[in-house]
């Protein structure tokens, strides 16, 4: 969700209203997915340099902002039969933040439809040192790491994704040609579509625009033109957009 701050400068706004816009594009962006039947969507809200890299006022900002979020969406989120989860570490985020994020969590638990992922202190990096540590940790507890044996499998088990199918479409905004440490295991095959469009000015529509994009594209997962057996090692949920 890439390019607050310039829409906020481009208004002579500091910063921190770019975020605050920012949560209607979240809002209309994921009432849109629910609407048309998206399995799953995935929000890059904070990554783990967010914190180390900004000014403490504007990270207490967002802080603020995503714990009033959790509170004043859960009856759209609820209406909408969407379901909550998140992603990164968030035991390094404050404890009202992170009791809100599971008071929310559960909230939404018995919800089936779109699955709401939010990535929060996520980085991509950190999640594959977490997953390697989770394996061998496992490993030591039934039998040993002599025992060890890891596929891609093990690797997508251990990762805080195991809930989601590996995304099709990755949708960057503000048009930067960078991943950013986001799902670096989880996009191998997505198809990335940038788009000029500041997130506070992104909205339902815009999501549909990338998605009419992505179905004009043939995925052959390394296969060849045309090749009616390409797929993914381990296909996604058929329909999942996420
Ligand atoms: C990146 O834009 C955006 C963020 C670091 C924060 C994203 C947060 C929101 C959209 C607020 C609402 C979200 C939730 C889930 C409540 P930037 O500040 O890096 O923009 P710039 O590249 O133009 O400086």
């Amino acid at each position: 969700m890439d390019g607050n701050g310039r829409w906020a400068k481009r208004r002579h706004l500091p910063r921190v209203a770019g975020h605050r816009a920012g949560v209607a594009a979240v809002r209309s962006t994921v009432e849109t997915a629910a609407r048309i039947g998206i399995h799953a969507i995935t929000l890059y809200a904070f990554s783990e340099e967010n914190w180390k890299k900004r000014p403490k006022s504007e990270v207490d900002f967002l802080m603020r902002l995503l714990g009033r979020y959790l509170k004043a969406e859960l009856p759209t989120l609820n209406n909408n039969n969407i379901r909550l989860e998140y992603i990164g570490r968030r035991r390094e985020l404050p404890e009202d933040v992170q009791e809100r994020m599971e008071w929310a969590r559960e909230s939404t638990a018995k919800n089936t439809g779109t699955v709401l992922t939010l990535a929060l202190n996520y980085s991509a990096r950190s999640e594959l040192v977490d997953a390697f540590r989770s394996i061998v940790k496992a490993a030591s507890q039934n039998g040993g790491v002599e025992h060890l044996k890891i596929d891609e499998d093990t690797i997508r088990e251990h990762l805080y994704t195991r809930h989601l199918p590996d995304p099709d479409l990755v949708v960057r905004t503000s048009g930067e040609m960078r991943l950013s440490n986001f799902l670096l295991w989880q996009l191998a095959y997505a198809e990335i579509y940038v788009t000029p469009t500041l997130w506070p000015d992104f909205r339902g529509v815009h999501l549909l625009e990338a998605i009419a994009e992505y179905q004009k594209r043939e995925r052959r997962y390394g296969g060849l033109n045309g090749d009616s057996h390409a797929q993914p090692r381990h296909p996604t949920h058929e329909k999942a957009v996420n």
